[in-house]
């Protein structure tokens, strides 16, 4: 279900046709065990969590949809089905010999350090031109697989695209995301990339067209206002910054002034 979603619940699926034709795997890499590969290994010790984007109590089937409505643009999943249960299983399993409330070396996203400016689309899109179209394409749509049941190049903009209500429409998750796993061979302890390309291209990929789902799917997002990310890039906010620095940075007096 992991590495081929598409198979089962893509446009056409198997099971059901109810995503945007991505799989779990084009982002949380090698079926989520690839160390900052977006990885699963904290999942089981640390869900059921609270979560500000929702202010409630998650259960691990509650985040799987929400990747599924947002990062797979398309509908939650019931959570009594065969296709869930199986998803769980295998996410519980992963889990299985880390205990309860650890956060094991390697889960999740690589997190960057903050730049002293802003993150620069156009110096980004440079880059990206250089390291990144030659497999997510000069318009960002990616490459089908040949039997079209997933991408063997997953779109990075456009309508099949992660939505922007998405976690990698932050450009920290973005940027945390490509530094430890792109160009295709980087890996957490062996970088393709420096930090401010990093930043700089997640700003130009997060700049581009994508579908937007802030009336819908993400409507009553962050119903505490305060507990925004800062670089949750759409308003209202707790403070004076505008979108354009929520969104692409410097993040630092952002910081400074939520200490404050
Ligand atoms: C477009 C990229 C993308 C795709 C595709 C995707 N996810 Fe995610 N997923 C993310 C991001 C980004 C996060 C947040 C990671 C963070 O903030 O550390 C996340 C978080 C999660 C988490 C919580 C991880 C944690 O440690 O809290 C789970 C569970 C999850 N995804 C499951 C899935 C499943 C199952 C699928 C397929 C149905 C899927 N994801 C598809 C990008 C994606
Ligand atoms: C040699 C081919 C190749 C290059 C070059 C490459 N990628 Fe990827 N990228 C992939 C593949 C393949 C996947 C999906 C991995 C999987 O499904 O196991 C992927 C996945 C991704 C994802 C998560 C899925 C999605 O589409 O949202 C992002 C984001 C991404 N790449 C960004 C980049 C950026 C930015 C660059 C340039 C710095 C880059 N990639 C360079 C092959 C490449």
């Amino acid at each position: 279900m992991i590495s081929n979603t598409a198979v089962y619940l893509g446009k056409g699926g198997k099971v059901a046709s109810m995503s945007n034709g991505m799989n779990c795997q084009n982002c949380h890499l090698d079926a989520g065990t690839k160390p900052f590969g977006n990885n699963f290994s904290a999942v089981a010790s640390t869900y059921p969590k609270f979560r500000a984007r929702s202010g409630g109590i998650e259960t691990i089937a509650k985040r799987v949809n929400d990747c599924f409505q947002r990062s797979l643009n398309g509908k939650a999943l019931d959570t009594t089905s065969r296709e869930m249960r199986a998803i769980l299983a295998y996410i519980t399993w992963l889990g299985k010999d880390v205990k309860k409330g650890e956060i094991p070396y390697g889960a999740g996203i690589w997190e960057l350090p903050y730049l002293d400016r802003a993150a620069n689309p156009e110096r980004g899109k440079e880059i990206y031109e250089i390291r990144c179209f030659s497999c997510h394409q000069r318009d960002g749509s990616g490459v089908l697989a040949t039997d079209k049941a997933g991408y063997q190049y997953p779109p990075v903009w456009g309508k099949n695209s992660y939505n922007n209500g998405a976690g990698l429409y932050r450009i920290s998750r973005f940027a945390g995301y490509i530094k430890a796993n792109m160009p295709w061979a980087a890996s957490y302890d062996r970088p393709l990339l420096s930090d401010e390309d990093a930043w700089d291209i997640a700003a130009y990929v997060n700049s581009m067209p994508r579908p937007d789902v802030r009336n819908t799917v993400s409507k009553n997002d962050w119903g505490n206002v305060a507990s925004k990310p800062i670089d949750y890039p759409f308003a209202p906010f707790a403070d004076d910054f505008s979108e354009y620095q929520h969104k692409f940075g410097p993040f630092k007096p952002i910081i400074a002034a939520r200490k404050q």
